[in-house]
């Protein structure tokens, strides 16, 4: 059979990112544009800014893509594009340059969500999974335990009832002065620290997988308060080691409740959390001690990048799932509706 080659875009947020995918799983190119650097000073992404990065250099990261590949766009079979959940400025770059270019080649347009982009990261360097399985997608803007029953069909089992993961590290982050983005800064701290110096709250939601990181993050706020007027130092390593604690305690102990409800041995991470290492560790090590296998991507597929949106594409592709080039951005669009 021939070759399939997938162009996938992604500019749901601060990357602007292009990558050409082979049959689905073989990364060929995946180029991406960060714009951290732009957004730290303001602690956090601004939407307008984004978007206008997104279009300084959309055309040039597609470009470096397919360059990079050794492949012409003439040669691209069909073209993958997230189209939300995001930042309707920021997505709305990536899908009109790809609706653009799918309309001028005349190649088939394929909307992804940017969580089935996350969740498929985990195809690209694992050649032998193949679902069922469940993922624990863990981001800036989503925690979600997803049943992932088939390709490109999801059942979300759990999920944040306030902030997401990354969102609580983020914002701890800035409290203690790390800057943005606040999860590689507290995982880099967190090392040098106790994560049993300070017991900061673990919430259950009953009989429930979801998630609520609105109470650990009020406890770590009133913790630094209470020791600032005291006119304590603040120990910042065990700080972020605890609360780090804190946060892959429950994000491991609901997933892995959720695979055994379904029935699974398989366990997987997506998200920008999933890079870190202390996540990464508790469920290597539950993994082990319960006899599941146990995927991740490496930490560059972790983040937002197009590698896993070009999969994501190629799979939905294979079921038939094409978009018109009237597709719009979904800001919103919940993982279960596509
Ligand atoms: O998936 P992603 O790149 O963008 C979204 O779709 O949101 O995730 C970004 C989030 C940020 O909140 C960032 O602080 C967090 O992922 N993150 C981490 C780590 N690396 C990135 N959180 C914890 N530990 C890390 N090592
Ligand atoms: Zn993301």
């Amino acid at each position: 059979m021939a070759d399939i080659l997938t162009l996938g875009i992604e500019s749901s947020c601060d990357e602007t990112s292009a990558s050409v995918i082979k049959n689905g799983r073989i990364i060929l190119s995946n180029v991406i544009s960060t714009q951290i650097d732009l957004h730290k000073v303001y602690g956090g992404v601004v939407p307008e800014l984004a978007s206008r990065k997104h279009v300084e250099f959309i055309i040039q990261v597609i470009d470096e893509a397919l360059a990079k590949a050794g492949v012409k766009k003439e040669e691209i079979d069909q073209i993958g594009v997230t189209f939300g959940p995001g930042l309707v400025g920021a997505l709305l770059v990536g899908l009109s340059a790809a609706k653009a270019m799918a309309f001028a080649l005349n190649k088939p347009l394929i909307g992804v969500h940017h969580i089935e982009g996350h969740i498929s990261a985990n195809f690209l360097e694992n050649p032998e999974l193949e679902p069922p399985f469940v993922c624990l997608v863990a981001s800036g803007g989503h925690s979600h335990i997803v049943d992932c029953y088939d390709y490109g069909k999801f059942r979300i089992l759990g999920r944040t009832r306030d902030d997401a993961a990354g969102e609580a590290f983020d914002k701890i982050s800035r409290e203690i002065g790390l800057g943005y983005p606040g999860g590689p800064a507290i995982d880099r701290e967190a090392k040098k620290g106790n994560p049993e110096a300070i017991k900061f709250p673990r919430v259950h939601m009953g009989d429930s997988l979801d998630f609520s990181f609105s109470g650990v993050k009020t406890a770590v706020l009133n913790y630094l308060n209470k020791e600032r007027m005291q006119g304590h130092e603040i120990p910042v390593a065990d700080v972020c080691a605890s609360f780090q604690k804190a946060v892959t305690d429950i994000l491991t102990e609901n997933t892995f409740k959720a695979a055994e409800m379904c029935g699974y041995r398989k366990v997987a991470l997506a998200g920008g959390v999933a890079s870190n290492s202390a996540l990464r560790n508790a469920f290597e090590t539950t993994a082990a001690k319960k006899g599941f296998e146990f995927y991740r991507p490496s930490p560059i597929l972790c983040t937002d990048n197009a590698a896993m949106i070009g999969c994501a594409a190629h799979y939905a592709s294979l079921k038939g799932r094409f978009s018109q080039l009237s597709l719009n951005a979904q800001p919103n669009i919940s993982l279960e509706e596509i």
